[in-house]
């Protein structure tokens, strides 16, 4: 039995990771994790930690987790270019998955955008668009901005030269290797993400929705039980679905 620690365990995210923890039988719930608590007195007790909290958090599970020497998934999104070097700076001795998200399909996606862009070239225009439901804090999702990111590197240029977050007022013709970034916020969507790829004459777009938070909660039940008995190092989950 995989002992877990869910941190972040009273969201939405903590609560579904726990509810299909609870009825898969390789999985020992050795705690819940939430504001009030103490990461390091549970990481003690971890086989393996999974964090679903804020971006602010981050750091402190990953230093608990590297303390402590035990396995870590990181599912929270939203950390600035400083905050994601400290966090990866902490966990160098330790495996640990990080994923802008944990859904097989979403991770197809990741895969196809790619050959998708590779195939179409410079020619066709690329934007994204997402949607999510009115209490996501972070904009753009973690997901959007890693399919930029796949974007821009297929254009082998720096995402920061290229990311175009909205338009608003005369901002004159659209310039030919930006990456159009929308976040639509409202309701009760869990996540839609749309890849568009526009030529003169033709449109080809790429989408993903999801439609129950089960789906991450599944994604990353999975990463941890890949990560028991890896080396230390930084993984994603296309490493963990085999697609690299
Ligand atoms: N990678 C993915 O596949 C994926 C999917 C969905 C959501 N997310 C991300 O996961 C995070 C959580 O999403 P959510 O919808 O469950 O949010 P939520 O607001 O419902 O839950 C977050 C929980 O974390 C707790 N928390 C805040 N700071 C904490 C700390 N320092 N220590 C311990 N717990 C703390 C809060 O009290 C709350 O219970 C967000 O960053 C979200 O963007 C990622």
């Amino acid at each position: 039995m995989i002992k877990l620690i869910v941190n972040g365990s009273k969201g939405r995210m903590g609560q579904a990771i726990i509810a299909l923890a609870k009825q898969d039988a390789d999985f020992q719930l050795a705690g819940e994790v939430d504001l009030a608590d103490d990461i390091h007195a549970a990481a003690a007790k971890a086989d393996v930690i999974i964090d679903f909290s804020l971006h602010d958090a981050t750091l402190g599970v990953a230093q608990a987790a590297a303390k402590n020497k035990k396995p870590l998934v990181i599912g929270a999104t939203g950390h600035t270019a400083d905050a994601k070097k400290a966090v990866a700076a902490a966990v160098r001795g330790i495996p640990v998955v990080w994923a802008a998200n944990y859904s097989t399909g979403v991770n197809t996606l990741f895969y196809i955008t790619r050959k998708v862009a590779e195939i179409l070239g410079p020619g066709f225009d690329q934007e994204i668009v997402e949607m999510h439901h009115r209490l996501k804090q972070d904009a753009p999702s973690g997901t959007a901005e890693r399919l930029a990111q796949i974007l821009a590197e297929v254009k082998q240029k720096q995402l920061a030269e290229l990311a175009r977050h909205g338009r608003h007022g005369i901002v004159g013709e659209r310039t030919r290797d930006e990456i159009g970034i929308h976040a639509v916020r409202g309701g009760d969507v869990v996540g839609d993400h749309t890849v568009i790829f526009a030529a003169p004459g033709e449109r080809v777009e790429l989408a993903h929705k999801a439609s129950s938070r089960e789906t991450f909660a599944r994604g990353s039940l999975r990463a941890a039980k890949w990560l028991i008995g890896k080396p230390a190092g930084l993984y994603d989950m296309q490493n963990v679905l085999g697609l690299k």
